[in-house]
């Protein structure tokens, strides 16, 4: 998806300079999608993450004609780096990415910047980046999603998967790539997982304890719930709810 072309007009690695600065003349907002790249248990993408700020963020662009940029595959992972295949910033990095990501918009012309994430351990870290550039810049109008975290995502992913839902490695995040990558998951391997992951502890821990604690990498969650039918209903509700926020 991320390399492949795509149907979108307002997507920024998919257009040239003129047009941006013409994009300038008349908006000053870009959509910003943001992940990481970390196990989701034994069944879940490495990917999820930034696969779902990505998609998302472009289908809002879409509906929007608001700009969007590339997705930023890389966040805060520390605490998943004793599974293989996570790749990690460490916090005082990624902060320094975003603040010096946001400058490079600022200095263009853009005033406002919508942040939409796609992973819980980035919340702190771009909260920390969005005050170290309102302190020299005030005036820039800095947004954080977390798409998980809308209201209508959670009401429905209660509704359907309760308690099950879980933490990481939700029903929710794993449903919503079953329906945007839905031939990824029929030729990885099927596992059957019958009982939740373990139970949340105290935070935060580090790459060993977390492991211990969470054998497999999943926290609370049974995956074996999520399938791609309610993927595009959390998905149509993310977007649609993002929308609504930017229309107000
Ligand atoms: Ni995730």
């Amino acid at each position: 998806m991320m390399t492949s072309q795509t149907q979108n007009p307002f997507y920024l690695a998919e257009m040239t300079w003129p047009q941006i600065e013409d994009y300038l003349k008349n908006k000053d907002s870009i959509l910003l999608p943001v992940g990481s790249t970390e196990q989701h248990g034994p069944t879940g993408l490495l990917g999820i993450d930034f696969l779902t700020a990505f998609d998302i963020s472009m289908a809002v662009s879409q509906k929007t004609k608001t700009l969007v940029g590339p997705v930023l595959p890389f966040g805060m992972a520390l605490h998943h780096m004793a599974f293989p295949g996570t790749l990690t910033l460490t916090p005082t990095t990624y902060i320094k990415v975003l603040v010096e990501l946001i400058e490079s918009l600022q200095k263009h012309g853009f005033k406002k910047v919508w942040v939409i994430n796609g992973h819980g351990g980035n919340i702190a870290p771009i909260t920390t980046a969005f005050c170290e550039f309102l302190n020299f810049d005030q005036k820039m109008d800095l947004q954080l999603i977390n798409w998980w975290h809308l209201e209508e995502v959670t009401l429905y992913e209660k509704e359907v998967f309760a308690d099950q839902n879980g933490f990481h490695a939700t029903c929710g995040e794993i449903s919503t790539t079953m329906y945007t990558h839905e031939e990824v998951y029929k030729r990885n391997p099927q596992i059957k997982l019958q009982e939740p992951g373990a139970k949340k502890t105290t935070w935060p821990l580090s790459p060993l304890e977390f492991r211990k604690h969470f054998p497999d990498g999943r926290m609370a969650s049974l995956p074996s719930l999520a399938n791609a039918h309610h993927g595009k209903i959390i998905f149509d509700k993310a977007v649609d709810s993002i929308v609504r926020k930017i229309h107000k």
